[in-house]
């Protein structure tokens, strides 16, 4: 199955490191933030890649291609396990890359994939700058498609005071964990926010997208007919929102936990939870 990996922003919260680093090949440990996530994808069966990057992005694509010469010299100096990690690398996935030319936006960004995803019946979207902690949702998401044929965004609980930095959802809980949702709203004010409803019909928290998408191709439509919206950017929540409308979005929520790489703050964070064995 394929996926799409957006990393294409100019990670204006890690100037001026992002100058010459993209934010995507921060480090983890020994790996870029970016390697997490293409581990991911592969893992949970999505091992065609379309990476999206901008100019002055060309180190990632530098990471996840060979280096026969690298390799000579380790194997030459008898370095085995450095060979072998090096070698693991470019052998997670199959990767393509695309270049977003100018800064639109993510809907547009992802936009960019509709020649790579061709007649796929569904295809997932990762973000390249979240790694998710525990199991990926995307198997859950894609037992969803199986039963249910819609796609999905995967959702976390979100707090009130920052629900207006997420996508957010609405909707009723039709099966343990899984909502069909009734309105899809990208950075809204607290009380502008949707709200899913448990089977029993209580309200729940606030629920924000967290960075895994599930879609069918009929995505790209729906982004060519979505104009620029919040920050003049092409909002891939609008292009949902029109795709929900047509036929039908789930929402599949996540217990795991979501290292969110956007900013400094949250890489110091993502290292530590990486650190802890747990
Ligand atoms: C993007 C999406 C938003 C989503 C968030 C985290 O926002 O537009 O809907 O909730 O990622 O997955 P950004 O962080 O790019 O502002």
């Amino acid at each position: 199955m394929k996926a799409i990996i957006p990393a294409a922003g100019l990670g204006t919260r890690f100037l001026p490191i992002a100058k010459a680093v993209p934010k995507e090949m921060l480090p983890l440990g020994d790996r870029p933030v970016i390697h997490y996530v293409v581990a991911e994808a592969a893992t949970a069966g999505f091992d065609e890649i379309l990476v999206i990057v901008s100019r002055g992005k060309e180190s990632i694509i530098e990471y996840f291609s060979p280096n026969p010469e690298l390799e000579h010299l380790l194997e030459a100096a008898g370095k085995s396990a450095a060979l072998e990690a090096v070698r693991a690398v470019p052998r997670m996935a199959r990767i393509e890359y695309a270049y977003q030319e100018t800064m639109r936006g993510l809907g547009d960004a992802v936009r960019l994939g509709r020649a790579f995803i061709g007649d796929d019946p569904v295809f997932s979207v990762l973000l390249g700058d979240t790694v998710m902690r525990h199991a990926s949702p995307l198997g859950a998401m894609a037992a969803a498609w199986e039963s249910l044929r819609k796609p999905s965004v995967c959702l976390e609980p979100c707090p009130e005071d920052r629900v207006s930095r997420y996508g957010v959802a609405g909707g009723r809980e039709i099966g343990p964990g899984v909502f069909e949702l009734d309105r899809l709203v990208e950075k809204p004010a607290a009380d502008a926010a949707p709200r899913l409803i448990s089977r029993d019909g209580s309200p729940l928290a606030f629920h924000a997208f967290a960075a895994r998408y599930l879609f069918t191709p009929a995505i790209f439509d729906c982004l060519d007919a979505t104009r620029a919206g919040l920050g003049g950017e092409i909002q891939l929540t609008d292009a949902m929102e029109r795709l929900r409308q047509a036929d039908g979005m789930l929402g599949v929520t996540w217990t795991g936990k979501r290292l969110d790489i956007g900013s400094p703050a949250g890489l110091v964070e993502a290292a530590r939870e990486l650190a802890d064995p747990q």
